[in-house]
């Protein structure tokens, strides 16, 4: 058996990506086991399980791994059905890029205005320079924060449509319940009724990728 690998990737902070690594994972945790592994020096996926109280365990084992990162990931895949990559918000070290060597899929949260789209046109680059090696890789765009009640703008379609990576589904709306579970150290997944329409989507991104 050999793991599923999932990069969460963008070099810009707070686009989401903890956020969507945390929930994500949650929602695979559901169909398999997880692992899910912190490759930011900041730590947030980390201290986000730590909060989690022995009532509410956080389903999915974390792991933060700052050295080797291929080795890492190729060596647990054996052990979980699905592993997910919680990527630090910089090309510099190359730790981003050695993640996604090793992975499947890899999503990037972007946040919901052109601008931040085109802020994120280098880490298209790096995954062109990656996918030299790993030929199989697959980048998907999630938009977040997307406003409640506001499709997306005509400007961020035809954004999305000259970036040429397919955007997962419905994208991510602005919800309080995503800042409440990672408070809680929870996932929208066993928030009930608050988490519910949360938990939803994440399940619609998770069904379109496996
Ligand atoms: N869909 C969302 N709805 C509401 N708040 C969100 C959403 N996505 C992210 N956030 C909040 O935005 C901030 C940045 O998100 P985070 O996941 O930490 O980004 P990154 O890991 O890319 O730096 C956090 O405070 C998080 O709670
Ligand atoms: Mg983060």
């Amino acid at each position: 058996m050999s793991a599923q690998i999932f990069s969460i990737a963008n070099q810009k902070g707070g686009t989401g990506k903890t956020t969507l690594s945390m929930n994500f994972a949650a929602g695979l945790a559901q169909r398999g086991k997880v692992l899910l592994i912190d490759a930011d020096p900041q730590g947030s996926a980390g201290q986000w399980s730590s909060l989690a109280s022995d009532d509410k365990p956080f389903p999915v084992s974390v792991i933060s791994i700052g050295g080797n990162l291929a080795r890492e990931a190729k060596r647990f895949a054996s052990d979980y059905d699905y592993v997910v990559i919680d990527c630090p918000p910089t090309l510099e070290t190359g730790v981003m890029q050695m993640a996604m060597q090793v992975s499947d899929k890899v999503l990037i949260p972007v946040l919901p205005s052109p601008v931040d789209l085109w802020a994120s046109i280098r880490i298209i680059e790096a995954i062109e320079q990656v996918k030299i090696q790993n030929r199989g890789l697959q980048p998907y765009i999630v938009v977040n924060q997307l406003e409640p009640r506001s499709a997306l703008s005509k400007a961020m379609k035809e954004a999305l449509h000259e970036f040429d990576i397919p955007a997962l589904g419905e994208g991510i709306r602005r919800r309080a319940a995503y800042r409440n579970a990672a408070v809680d150290g929870v996932s929208v997944f066993c928030m009930g009724k608050r988490g519910e329409a949360a938990a939803d989507e994440i399940n619609n991104i998770i069904e379109e990728l496996l």
